[in-house]
């Protein structure tokens, strides 16, 4: 590696001020990450990391190293989606017929351990890669709403009332025979489409809908996949994304037993395992709660399926020791998302981070990996 690369070793030298033999080690450990061999990495991150000189220059050059490398391993799958993509353009109209989008739920319990940061930026990465994605906001919060609105210049408070996922919700429970049309209610960013839930309802938040106007009866319980169904989007969109709150209620709910699949964003550790466990425990129950009989397994489908437990806000390279012990390997998405404050700011403003002027970023990453492991799940070798 030095010797391939002491042009670049001296170039990032200068740039970032730091001695090259320092950054030739960096690398080295970072060759080790991407070579799959993760006691190796361990052992010489720790190792460097007892010198505060190259602690400094681990985060320093993290950004600019460690992305490209670790890209290497995932080159296949990128370059299998733009295949797929070419593909795809030269039957856009047989595709578009035979289009079923992936539902996927992106929840935990905790708070603040990034999911709607999760689902958009993934939403975002699907749509550099040319797929037709569609962002549904359940929590009353409305921040994806935010992020969305941030983008198309709207204001969350100037939404009429008919225009929300607030709108679809409490009327089909007052009057189940009323027919709720997407047109309005789907907004769009020009990248992605999306559900907003209004804050600011005439009808409430979706935490008081919830509560006032929803029972756990059958007809509740299908109202998100209903209108899906009836507006024929799971035809239209290759993903679908909920955004959910950091709670369970009869909402949330809904959309799980619309979903394929969930995602577990989480930071990694002691307690934070403890809680993605009892998600999945909680969650699996949702599921055997409601689909008792073949009818209800007829009208909810197969139990949504985990993609992967995602380390979100990373500080330290590695992961600890407490949640590796946890869960098994398969379990857990090998991406790892760094905390890194230029995550946060683009994501308030509705961009990717963008390290490099490319799509070289954490959930660029993440996106790809989602893609391999629901190709794995269903068995196809995409
Ligand atoms: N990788 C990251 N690096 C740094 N900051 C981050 C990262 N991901 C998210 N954040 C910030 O952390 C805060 C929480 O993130 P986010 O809103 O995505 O979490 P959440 O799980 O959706 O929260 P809630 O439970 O309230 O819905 C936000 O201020 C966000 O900008
Ligand atoms: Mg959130």
């Amino acid at each position: 590696m030095h010797q391939n690369n002491n042009a670049s070793i001296r170039k990032i030298s200068e740039n970032l001020n730091i001695a090259p033999e320092v950054i030739g080690k960096v690398i080295d450990a970072f060759e080790a990450l991407v070579n799959n061999d993760p006691k190796s990495i361990k052992n010489k991150i720790l190792r460097q990391m007892c010198s505060k000189e190259y602690k400094d220059a681990m985060f320093a050059i993290l950004d600019d190293i460690s992305y490209k490398l670790a890209l290497q391993g995932i080159d296949t799958v990128r370059s299998k989606i733009k295949n797929e993509n070419k593909a795809s353009s030269e039957q856009d109209t047989a595709e578009a017929k035979n289009r079923t989008a992936n539902k996927i739920l992106i929840g935990n319990y905790k708070g603040g351990v990034g999911k709607t940061t999760s689902t958009y930026q993934i939403a975002l990465a699907l749509s550099a890669e040319g797929k037709k994605v569609l962002l549904v906001d359940l929590d009353p919060q409305s921040s994806l709403t935010e992020i969305c609105f941030t983008v198309s210049n709207e204001m969350l408070g100037e939404l009429p009332d008919k225009e929300s996922l607030n709108h679809i919700l409490y009327s089909q429970a007052t009057d189940s025979s009323s027919v709720i049309k997407a047109d309005n209610i789907i907004k769009s960013t020009g990248k992605l489409d999306f559900i907003p839930s209004d804050l600011y309802s005439c009808y409430g938040g979706l935490d008081t809908i919830a509560i006032d106007y929803m029972n756990n009866s059958m007809d509740k319980l299908l109202i998100i996949r209903n209108f899906m169904e009836n507006n024929e989007l799971n035809k239209q969109y290759d993903y679908i994304f909920f955004d959910s709150p950091p709670s369970d209620n009869i909402i949330t709910r809904m959309a799980f037993l619309y979903c394929d699949y969930y995602i577990i964003p989480t930071k990694f550790d002691r307690l934070s395992a403890r809680g993605v466990k009892h998600y999945i425990k909680t969650i699996q129950k949702v599921y055997e709660k409601y689909c008792t009989d073949n009818n209800a397994k007829k009208m909810f489908g197969s139990e949504p399926r985990l993609i992967g437990i995602l380390e979100t806000m990373n500080k330290s390279i590695i992961r600890s020791d407490p949640f590796k012990f946890a869960f098994e390997d398969h379990y857990v998405f090998k991406t790892i998302v760094r905390h890194h404050v230029r995550i946060a700011e683009a994501t308030g403003r509705g961009e990717s981070p963008d390290y490099h002027g490319s799509k070289d970023n954490d959930y660029y990453l993440c996106m790809l990996e989602m893609i391999e492991r629901i190709n794995k799940l269903e068995g196809r070798n995409k």
